[in-house]
């Protein structure tokens, strides 16, 4: 290389670098930097940062599963068994047995002919959009749908439409008024099922039969329902007692089963296509072995011991909701153990999250791009971990704030 060129090679690493520290003094400015807290699990729902004790009221794991004896045995064992790494993609020596049978679990779970895992709910939701949703295809998205469903629209090579969140009004027009052009032969409807910083619940019923009347497939993303929603825990569709064996249902490990990795569940051609096709679940190292195993004896005590569970997390989420409801705190309609509290801008909502959290209470606010400017929040996430005790301890700070 010539001495000049070299010289502009650095002198254009010096620039990039000048405008990363450029991009991230903005961020800084605006209140949006976004830093790492380390934390170590303290018992129930406490953690422990930098040795101090506080009620985590951001976790996902619902029912307390993450740390449920019989999980961390069947981890263990597999890790023993297997090694920790799996070496490969799925589709090459990635599939052990634990894969299989979790598939199996998910499918008879789920009630789908089969299922697929992948790495994560959002692998999952960037894998299968793309393939269900091609050239030919409109995707019509409700606004608030998770990143990761975001994510997979723009891989997809379908026109997108997002309708007004829950409107099914809204998403009744676009539907008729795209039904007869071509470029849409494929009509796709996409949700959340409870919606991840809402905490409200799609009405999966109604798009059901939406979905029915413009011959359109129906795909949930039910990461916040599953082992949360239903008598059983199986989520959604046994929420509204739906029995549609075309819907596909996508969902992850990760939140109420408390281990990881996402899936989809639906008929055996569905699976194999994007066995096929998903590019997520292609090109990527399986998940270890024992994250398998993991899963399946979560979702084995889902099944069958999680009722109790979940009559404690209702029991918690009523708790929480009813005194901030009593306060006159906005929850943005919140019907599920998600419950945001409304803070406005991004100054309120860290201020509100800075006196939390020196009350001991773990619950960042949440700012764009996550929620629109104005709705920063705090988003409170109850599990079945919490005692009486935590829940009004919150409340009480609240009331001080
Ligand atoms: C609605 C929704 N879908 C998908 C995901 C992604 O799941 P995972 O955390 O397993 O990648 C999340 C998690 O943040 C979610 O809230």
């Amino acid at each position: 290389m010539k001495g000049s060129e070299k010289v502009s090679s650095q002198t254009s690493d010096l620039r990039t670098q000048k405008e990363f520290s450029e991009e991230l003094a903005s961020l800084r400015n605006k209140n949006l930097l976004r830093t790492l807290t380390s934390v170590n699990p303290s018992g129930n729902a406490n953690i422990k940062i930098r040795g101090q004790v506080y009620t985590n009221f951001s976790s996902n794991d619902y029912l307390g599963l993450s740390s449920h004896p019989q999980i961390v045995r069947a981890a263990a064992a597999s890790l023993k068994k297997y090694g920790f790494g799996s070496g490969s993609s799925r589709l090459l020596s990635g599939t052990y047995p634990p894969h299989a049978e979790l598939e199996e679990k998910i499918a008879k779970f789920k009630r789908t002919e089969a299922a697929l895992v992948f790495n994560t709910g959002y692998a999952a939701n960037t894998g299968i959009i793309p393939v269900i949703a091609g050239r030919d295809a409109v995707i019509f998205s409700d606004e608030l749908n998770h990143a990761s469903i975001v994510d997979g629209t723009r891989l997809s090579k379908a026109d997108v439409m997002v309708y007004r969140h829950r409107d099914v009004n809204h998403l009744e027009a676009l539907l008729k008024k795209l039904f007869n052009r071509k470029s849409a032969r494929r009509r796709l409807v996409i949700t959340d099922t409870v919606f991840s910083m809402d905490g409200d619940i799609a009405p999966v019923n109604d798009l059901t039969a939406l979905c029915d009347r413009y011959d359109a497939i129906l795909m949930i993303d039910d990461a916040h329902g599953t082992g949360v929603l239903g008598k059983s825990g199986r989520g959604a569709l046994e929420h509204f007692g739906i029995k549609v064996d075309k819907i596909i249902q996508m969902g992850t490990l990760s939140k109420a089963a408390g281990c990881y990795g996402g899936f989809v569940a639906g008929s055996k051609d569905l699976i194999d296509l994007l066995m096929n096709r998903a590019r997520s679940f292609i090109y990527s190292t399986s998940l270890p072995p024992a994250a398998a195993a993991a899963g399946c004896k979560a979702i084995d005590i889902i099944d069958r011991k999680s009722v109790r569970l979940r009559e404690r997390l209702w029991k918690n989420r009523k708790r929480l909701y009813d005194g901030l409801e009593n306060m006159g705190f906005d929850t943005r309609g919140s019907e599920t153990p998600i419950i945001p509290v409304l803070a406005g801008d991004v100054r309120n909502a860290l201020r509100l999250g800075h006196y939390l959290y020196e009350n001991k209470i773990f619950a960042p606010a949440i700012r764009p791009p996550t929620v629109p400017e104005n709705r920063c929040r705090i988003r409170f996430s109850v599990t079945a971990g919490h005692t009486a005790e935590d829940i009004d301890k919150a409340l009480e700070c609240l009331k001080k704030f």
